[in-house]
């Protein structure tokens, strides 16, 4: 998925700093929780009462920080939001410039990859 934010409120992880040109992020849309489609973007409107903006998965309510690269702030999926690089070509196309942080899906996929004699 595809969002722009403010760019002076990024905090990025460390070597992401060129990954979101003009504030736009892509994240997986795919919960690293059970792999449900993280469809909602909470935007405060009350910032007495409601923390920042955030990536939230309706299924089991985890919620992600997309200044931060997708970090969990709340909820059971056990790691960030895989992160995709983005850059903005000479011809002014916004495009992928590598691939995502991490493995997309959801935690539990590596139980497939182990090893089947165990
Ligand atoms: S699948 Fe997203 S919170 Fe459980």
């Amino acid at each position: 998925m595809l969002i722009r934010v403010d760019t002076t409120k990024l905090k990025l992880p460390e070597g992401r700093a060129s990954w979101a040109p003009e504030g736009i992020l892509a994240y997986s849309k795919i919960c690293t929780h059970a792999g449900c489609a993280v469809a909602l973007y909470r935007k405060p409107t009350f910032p007495v009462l409601e923390p920042q903006d955030a990536l939230v998965c309706p299924c089991h309510y985890s919620t992600f920080d997309p200044f931060t690269g997708g970090t969990v702030t709340y909820g059971p999926a056990g790691r960030p939001l895989p992160q995709l690089p983005l850059e903005i070509d000479a011809d002014g196309n916004l495009r992928a410039a590598g691939n995502f942080s991490q493995r997309v899906g959801p935690s539990w996929w590596n139980v497939r990859s182990r090893p089947t004699n165990d």
